[in-house]
């Protein structure tokens, strides 16, 4: 029986500018993006039926995850994909602005197209999984990437110098379209500089990366969610000068370049966030292994 084991890593938004609103609704994005090594595991395996199984009572088994949209979309295009059993251990908080689900997403289309050795290229799979979501084409590949369009155009960058992050992600979730919604961003002066990070990527420069870093989103969230802001305002206090919201949210990391450091800002605010998490950027040889087969044909 075919069988196959991802690893679908979190990622977070060096930086995210918005530069418009456009005419169906989505807004134009300019986005570094960076995979962390922050996963969720994927089995996959084939069964009498399409079956989702999840150890996250926050996800609803049935076929409306995005993990399971994937696996139909596939069995759409590849008729020789079987139905399969889906088990998915989480470890990426859901609705964070983490790009959980969107991952798992990628990582279900991934681990299928290994399985059945479809040989879909790179492009061809950011193209099936932009049909799913703006972040999913992103998840395919990384570690570090520009994304443009309404997020599903993406370009690769210089691989990030290891950064190390610790993030705190609130009891609550927010909504991304509500997020999006609430945003005016003909009222915003001051955007983040995507190119000062592409430069200081291309220079290999970790403190200008760290330097660099911004989101737009963090207005409208912050105007829905003021906790968000007082999350970010409290890990900035607590040592670090370079403390960002992921995506549309509520997570808040704080980034360093130097992994001591990290690990003791990490040991001090466990105790008041005993929820943080540790991660790390996530290297080409992390990527180029995330998906295994095993069993027999
Ligand atoms: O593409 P995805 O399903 O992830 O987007 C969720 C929602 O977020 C969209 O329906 C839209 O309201 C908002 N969005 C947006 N502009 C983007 C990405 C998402 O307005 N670039």
């Amino acid at each position: 029986m075919k069988q196959a084991k991802v690893t679908a890593y979190a990622k977070i938004n060096l930086v995210l500018d918005v530069l418009r609103k456009r005419e169906d609704g989505y807004h134009e994005v300019a986005m570094v993006m960076q995979a962390i090594d922050l996963a969720d595991t994927i089995h996959l395996q084939e069964a009498q039926r399409n079956w989702l199984h999840t150890d996250n009572k926050h996800i609803p088994p049935n076929m409306n995850n995005l993990a399971m949209k994937a696996v139909t979309l596939m069995q759409q295009h590849f008729p020789q994909v079987a139905p399969l059993q889906v088990t998915l251990q989480k470890k990426i908080p859901v609705a964070a602005g983490l790009a959980g689900g969107s991952t798992d997403c990628a990582g279900v289309m991934l681990g299928i197209n290994k399985m059945y050795n479809l040989g879909l290229g790179q492009d061809e799979l950011e193209r099936l999984g932009a049909e799913l979501g703006s972040d999913i084409p992103f998840c395919m590949g990384g570690p570090t990437a520009l994304a443009t369009g309404r997020g599903e155009k993406i370009e690769a960058l210089p691989h990030c110098p290891d950064l190390f992050f610790v993030l705190v992600k609130p009891s609550f979730g927010v909504s991304t379209p509500k997020v999006y919604g609430n945003l005016r961003v003909a009222e915003i002066k001051e955007h983040p500089d995507v190119n000062r990070c592409i430069h200081a990527l291309k220079a290999q420069n970790a403190e200008q990366v760290l330097t660099s870093m911004g989101n737009l989103l963090e207005h409208s969230t912050f105007e829905l969610q003021p906790d968000v802001k007082k999350l970010k305002d409290s890990m900035a206090a607590a040592g670090c000068n370079h403390v960002l919201m992921s995506g549309s949210g509520p997570t808040v990391f704080a980034a360093f370049a130097e992994e001591a450091q990290a690990q003791q800002y990490y040991q001090k605010i466990r105790n008041e966030y005993p929820g943080a998490m540790f991660a790390r950027t996530v290297n080409q040889k992390m990527l180029e292994e995330r998906v295994a087969l095993y069993g027999t044909d």
